[in-house]
């Protein structure tokens, strides 16, 4: 990525900023409190507009515009992806629908804070993916300072996960949402009969009667032996990772309170209007695209990093982990030819300024390339001397500098080739509403993305053959059709 003489010198990212005295206004913006820069990456005017002109001829438009209008975009499912609705765009009846559940979803979430379930003092969120990295998210970057109740989130299998989750809570006062857009997700199931055995045995005279289901499968959590009054329904088209809009934030909205939750839908709706009607010059999404491929394509990125340089955003990572690699980590194309180039890269990273006492070695002098992307909240929020944020912030844009600018030396291990890329996203205050423009911005990034490569960003197959394995194992079959590495772990580990 850096410090190649042959590479033109001319796209040098200092040689950038002379050749283009633009570049700051042209690859900046703000949108909804949250201030987008881009100019420290490779983006010159001749990618960006390569990178419009490939957008168009992908068909982004169209297929923006047919999002938008809640038409069928997941060909392989042959569904709309309807998590627009709940913020007011998409079919009239989709708005419609997602309208009337909304308010069952805030009658339930009044209801629960006017007492009619006695006293909650936690909500025990049960839900793996999508249906509880979103949610997690908005409560660990919102929840602070509320003064509500207590809401754990338990997601995985191991009983250690669950025994975490329950400490301290008092069984007789705790409500479960479990969170299964299908309701047959192993873990959850496991997860919510653990809750519903931790109730029993407390002495909860109806275990049962503690449990909201939030699902897109009623079905499927009646059989489970909830009651209709307490399951909250949402689409068939709202993908897991897309869900957090839905009534699968109804954990977040009893932290936050209803009127967060309600900001927090506006705040994306205002990053959805940008993306779709800003020009594609002046279109963060599609810019932060353009961007991605380059660095995949061009520069043979294989992965992205991202660090939050403020601890109230530490979920922002795990949750984009799911959003980016489960939508577009893909090896077949939406029309189903094989992928010719490279599919997303991996997206990891950290917080600062921890990160940096331990990887940010690697993204100064290593020789694998990594763009890197700072999200800082211009506010701090905490009970310390406002000298913590301040120098909180200065470590961000140092390193941002620092990676473009590099330091050249005499001595090879002491040089700093720089040119490294970095972009930062700073809000002006972490609310609801810069969070959700936030979130929105990437969702509508993953889609761009998706477009440019041209793989479908809704279905995820790729997780089901692991699935399966483990669901013939735990039934005691497929032993034999197994490896002799994986039969000789089972029996060593005599499970
Ligand atoms: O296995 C992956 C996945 O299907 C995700 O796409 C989804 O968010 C998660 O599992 C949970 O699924 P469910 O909401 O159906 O329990």
């Amino acid at each position: 990525m850096s410090g190649d003489p042959k590479r033109d010198q001319s796209n040098r990212l200092d040689a950038l900023f002379v050749s283009e005295p633009d570049r700051l206004s042209r690859l900046s913006l703000e949108v909804a409190g949250v201030y987008f820069d881009w100019s420290k990456t490779h983006l010159d005017a001749a990618i960006v507009t390569a990178g419009i002109a490939r957008a168009e001829a992908a068909g982004l438009p169209a297929a923006r515009d047919a999002l938008f209008a809640g038409e069928v975009v997941n060909l392989s499912e042959r569904r709309a992806a309807t998590h627009l609705a709940e913020r007011g765009a998409g079919s009239p009846e989709d708005i419609d629908l997602a309208t009337a559940r909304r308010q069952r979803t805030r009658a339930l979430v009044d209801a629960i804070e006017a007492d009619v379930f006695g006293p909650v003092t936690a909500v025990l969120h049960i839900g793996i993916g999508g249906s509880v990295l979103g949610p997690a998210l908005l409560v660990d970057a919102l929840g602070r300072k509320r003064a509500g109740p207590i809401v754990r989130f338990l997601s995985n299998i191991d009983g250690a996960a669950f025994d975490d989750a329950v400490a301290a809570l008092d069984p007789a006062t705790t409500l479960i949402v479990a969170v299964s857009k299908t309701f047959t997700t192993a873990e959850t199931l496991a997860n919510l009969e653990a809750a519903l055995g931790w109730l029993r045995s407390a002495g909860v005279a109806d275990p049962h009667g503690r449990v909201i289901a939030v699902t897109a499968a009623p079905d499927a959590a009646l059989d489970f032996g909830i009651d209709e009054s307490r399951i909250l329904v949402f689409g068939e088209g709202v993908g897991g990772r897309y869900s957090l809009w839905s009534a699968v934030g109804v954990s977040a909205a009893l932290a936050l309170g209803w009127s967060a939750y309600e900001e927090l839908l506006e705040g994306a709706a205002e990053m959805d209007r940008h993306f779709r009607f800003a020009e594609p010059a002046r279109n963060m999404p599609l810019l932060a695209a353009i961007a991605d491929r380059f660095y995949v394509e061009e520069r043979a990125c294989q992965t992205r990093a991202l660090f939050a340089y403020d601890e109230r955003l530490r979920l922002l990572m795990p949750y984009l982990q799911q959003l980016e690699m489960e939508s577009n980590g893909k090896g077949a194309r939406s029309d189903g030819s094989a992928l010719a180039g490279p599919s997303a890269p991996v997206t990891w990273g950290g917080t600062g300024t921890d990160a940096q006492h331990a990887v940010f070695q690697l993204l100064h002098q290593g020789t694998v390339p990594v763009p890197v992307e700072f999200v800082a909240v211009a506010e701090g929020d905490n009970a310390q001397d406002p000298e913590h944020h301040r120098l909180l912030l200065h470590n961000a844009f140092a390193q941002g500098a620092a990676l473009m600018a590099g330091r050249p030396s005499e001595d090879a291990q002491r040089s700093y080739p720089g040119d490294r890329p970095s972009a930062t996203v700073l809000l002006d205050r972490l609310d609801p509403r810069s969070l959700g423009a936030l979130l929105a911005f990437y969702e509508h990034r993953t889609f761009a993305n998706a477009i440019l490569i041209g793989v479908n960003p809704f279905d995820q197959f790729g997780v089901e053959l692991g699935k399966d394995i483990a669901r013939e194992l735990a039934q005691g079959d497929g032993q034999a059709d197994l490896d002799p590495s994986t039969r000789a772990l089972i029996e060593r580990a005599a499970v």
